[in-house]
């Protein structure tokens, strides 16, 4: 049970002096109770690649398949697709259009034919669990702060109970503290089984947080697996727009000279590997 990418292909206004090839050959597996992380520079085609995971856009070429599947134009298979695939969009104000906040996180379980009581108590739970109050219910959401916006959107998603989340670049736009709720309920969702794609620039939470980590480059899939092995390559070659985090440059200078240290950007391991690594 997974979410299936294979030789992705996607081409925005093919035919046309603005044809862009935005996806060319991506390959991936998202699983249930898994955290992948999707990174790369600007315009590597992060946000297309989030767009096909719930067939908002569909394949040029190669296939998406979520649970066996598989993602073509035509009712049925969207159908199923985006029940099970919830996508917040890397500008909230894409997501946002009804009046009030409740209406807005209601609007999927509505549609999706959960009974009433069932569509409150989502909403509510929903809601809670990006820390919004009931003061905010009947608030039009175009009148919230950024931040406010982009929990508004998150709710929106979680309230349909997808078994996969895709998240493009979710923490922005939240303060420090917003943040780091926004990643803890991540985990704790993660950990009720839910598969998690997060597409970030941001090195230190993909290598921090994800399980495997699937790097873009112009479009293709230029590196997938764990995040030890990701540094290693990034230690290697230099990946246009991937900045390696200090404390993983320190333990690779470190390595180099001789020092059996890991290759980590937690610093309580490193020093401890200090204090045991015998001095070359
Ligand atoms: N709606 C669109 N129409 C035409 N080109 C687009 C559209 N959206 C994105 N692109 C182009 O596709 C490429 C990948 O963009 P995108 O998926 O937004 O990358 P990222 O999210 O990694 O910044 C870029 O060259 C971008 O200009
Ligand atoms: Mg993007």
């Amino acid at each position: 049970m997974s979410i299936a990418v294979r030789d992705l292909v996607h081409v925005y206004h093919p035919g046309t002096p603005l044809e862009t090839k935005a996806l060319d050959g991506v390959t991936f597996e998202a699983a249930k109770g898994i955290w992948v992380a999707v990174v790369g520079h600007t315009g590597s085609g992060k946000s297309t690649l989030a767009q096909h995971l719930n067939g908002l856009l569909l394949p040029s070429g190669g296939s998406v398949s979520i649970d066996g599947v598989t993602i073509r134009s035509g009712e049925d298979s969207l159908r199923v697709v985006r029940q099970k695939v919830g996508l917040v969009f890397q500008y909230p104000e894409q997501q946002l259009f009804e009046e009030t906040v409740f209406q807005e996180v209601a609007f999927g379980p509505k549609n999706w034919g959960f009974p009433p009581d069932e569509i409150k108590y989502e909403v509510e739970k929903s809601l809670s669990q990006v820390g919004i109050g009931p003061e905010f219910f009947g608030v039009n959401p175009f009148r919230l702060s950024g931040g406010q916006k982009r929990r508004v959107a998150i709710a929106s998603v979680l309230s349909s109970r997808p078994d996969y989340l895709v998240l493009d670049e979710p923490t922005a736009g939240l303060d420090s503290a917003g943040k780091r709720q926004l990643l803890a309920l991540l985990l704790d969702l993660k950990a009720l089984g839910k598969g998690i794609v997060h597409v970030t620039h941001d090195m230190d939470l993909a290598l921090g947080l994800a399980d495997i980590v699937l790097v873009l480059d112009e479009g293709k899939s230029l590196l997938w697996g764990p995040p030890e092995l990701i540094l290693g390559e990034l230690l290697e070659h230099d990946i246009r727009g991937l900045v390696i985090p200090p404390m993983v440059r320190f333990a690779g200078k470190l390595r180099d000279l001789g020092f059996e240290v890991p290759l980590t950007w937690d610093p309580v391991r490193l020093a401890d590997a200090i204090c045991r690594s015998r001095r070359p």
